[in-house]
């Protein structure tokens, strides 16, 4: 499944705006009496995650950034950074590889938007790979199925369980987890004996924030289309209507996200 630039730019400032402040000052507080740290970034696209984190961790930072696919890859490198911090692409298929990704010289694994993606077992394999080597885990961003829209219509709620059938499809890793993965991800990690912080990183959309609630919207209807939901006829006309909201300045939208620091316990 591929992420196009535009997109993961467009999504950035509001997935900072999201991220959940008690979480993140979870992740500053186990860093805090750190003087480096060596953070492998999984799945980074154009690195968001290190350019929300960076002002939390401390100063001497080196990042591994983790993505199968190239172009992003080659663009999170670009990044203009801080003169202490070492940034080192690593192309891994992270189905495959993911033990490649999290071997060396690593204290902190992080990662956002991903884990509604992977399956079950991923998820497994990826709490079983942290634990074995007593990393913590910040995961931001995870889609938790439940998102409201202003003004109400009808065929919301159709359109959204369509929505969330098609996030449960192979995104590469097996079934994926879709919604399940944001209550899903840290019972696993708690179960195996981690300390778990989390919260609340829902999308905030206003009536000016266009851009963003129309490709939103677009990418619902693509994708209750393919799971054969709601009729052709009728993703057309609602996707008419909420555009016509989105145009009229008058939409809005909250679509729910968590995230988590998951630490193992005794570890500080
Ligand atoms: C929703 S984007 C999130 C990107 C970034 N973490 C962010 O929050 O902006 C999902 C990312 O997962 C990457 N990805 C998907 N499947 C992958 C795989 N099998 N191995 C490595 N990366 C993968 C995509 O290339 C994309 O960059």
């Amino acid at each position: 499944m591929s992420f196009s630039q535009s997109w993961l730019k467009l999504r950035e400032p509001y997935d900072k705006r999201a991220r959940n402040s008690t979480v993140l000052e979870a992740v500053a507080a186990w860093a805090a009496p750190r003087a480096s740290v060596a953070v492998v970034d999984l799945a980074c696209g154009l690195g968001s995650t290190l350019r929300a984190t960076v002002d939390r961790l401390p100063k001497r930072q080196s990042w591994r950034l983790v993505d199968n696919d190239l172009s992003l890859l080659a663009r999170a490198g670009d990044l203009a950074r801080p003169p202490d911090l070492s940034v080192t692409p690593m192309p891994v298929d992270l189905a495959r590889d993911l033990e490649a990704a999290l071997d060396g010289p690593v204290e902190l694994v992080t990662t956002s938007a991903l884990l509604d993606l992977v399956s079950h077992d991923w998820l497994d394999r990826l709490a079983t790979e942290a634990a074995a080597r007593k990393l913590p885990v910040y995961a931001a961003l995870s889609y938790d199925g439940l998102a409201t829209l202003d003004p109400v219509d009808e065929l919301d709620s159709a359109m959204i369980d369509a929505v969330n059938q098609h996030q449960r499809g192979d995104k590469g890793f097996g079934p994926a987890l879709g919604p399940a993965a944001a209550a899903t991800a840290p019972e696993r990690f708690e179960a195996i004996g981690y300390t778990v912080t989390q919260g609340a990183s829902d999308w905030v959309f206003g009536p000016t924030d266009g851009e963003i609630q129309t490709e939103v919207l677009t990418g619902w209807a693509v994708a209750a289309r393919e799971m054969g939901g709601p009729s052709i006829t009728d993703i057309i006309n609602w996707l008419a209507r909420r555009r016509g909201h989105v145009t009229a300045g008058r939409s809005s939208m909250r679509v729910g996200h968590v995230d988590f620091f998951a630490r193992p316990t005794g570890t500080r």
